[in-house]
């Protein structure tokens, strides 16, 4: 089959692409408003973009009123964000954490996610994650307005944190030992499965 997505609602469009493209890591995000209240919250629309400078991206879309999320709105308030990739043993927590809540109230009290403080930017870190990003905002990309409008999230790495249980023998993260989850479509998630090695071309 074939179709021009024109032809489809943006909901539509939205299942067709968080089926086809797969699997998402997922970001985990942590940040504070101005008045230094946390927020918590998974996106995985996430990837990594550059080394130089260390660069990270995430997608907070606007919800179907057209309103920007919290995660958004701190970010724009602050400039700054904690990424934390999310382990197997974290999902419980994380999707807890989709939950909308006012503005005022911190899903890290809310669901009792541990948080401890980073060491270059405000918003509190998870120390259960395997890997914690601080980032500084690089810049905001806005795709589109109003309901399901789409925003690209920019974010330099300042300071890395990794857990000394996923690391290997050479001193550098061993990604089964991540046990990293990523998305599907609907209700769906994957966990990392089969590793191979493939020789890449001169
Ligand atoms: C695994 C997972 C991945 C998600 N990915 C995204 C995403 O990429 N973009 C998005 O806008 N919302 C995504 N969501 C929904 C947000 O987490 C949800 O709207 C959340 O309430 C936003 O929180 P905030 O308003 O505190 O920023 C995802 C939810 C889950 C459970």
């Amino acid at each position: 089959m074939q179709f021009d997505p024109d032809s489809l609602n943006a909901r539509d469009m939205y299942q067709w692409m968080v089926s086809t493209v797969l699997p998402r890591p997922i970001a985990w995000v942590s940040t504070v408003n101005e008045a230094g209240v946390s927020n918590l919250a998974p996106f995985s629309f996430f990837n990594a973009v550059c080394a130089r400078p260390p660069t990270l991206m995430f997608c907070p879309a606007n919800d179907r009123f057209g309103r920007k999320k919290d995660t958004l709105i701190n970010i724009e308030a602050t400039g700054q964000f904690v990424l934390h990739l999310v382990s197997f043993g974290l999902v419980e927590p994380m999707n807890a954490t989709a939950a909308t809540l006012p503005p005022g109230e911190s899903e890290f009290e809310r669901f009792h996610v541990d948080s401890v403080p980073s060491v270059k930017v405000r918003p509190p870190r998870i120390p259960s994650a395997p890997v914690a990003f601080e980032c500084q905002l690089d810049r905001i990309v806005r795709i589109s307005e109003g309901p399901i409008g789409g925003n690209a999230v920019f974010g330099r790495i300042v300071h890395v944190h990794v857990n000394d249980a996923i690391l290997g023998p050479d001193g550098r993260p061993d990604p089964s030992a991540i046990d990293l989850v990523s998305r599907g479509g609907g209700e769906f998630y994957f966990r990392l499965g089969e590793r191979f090695a493939l020789e890449r071309p001169e």
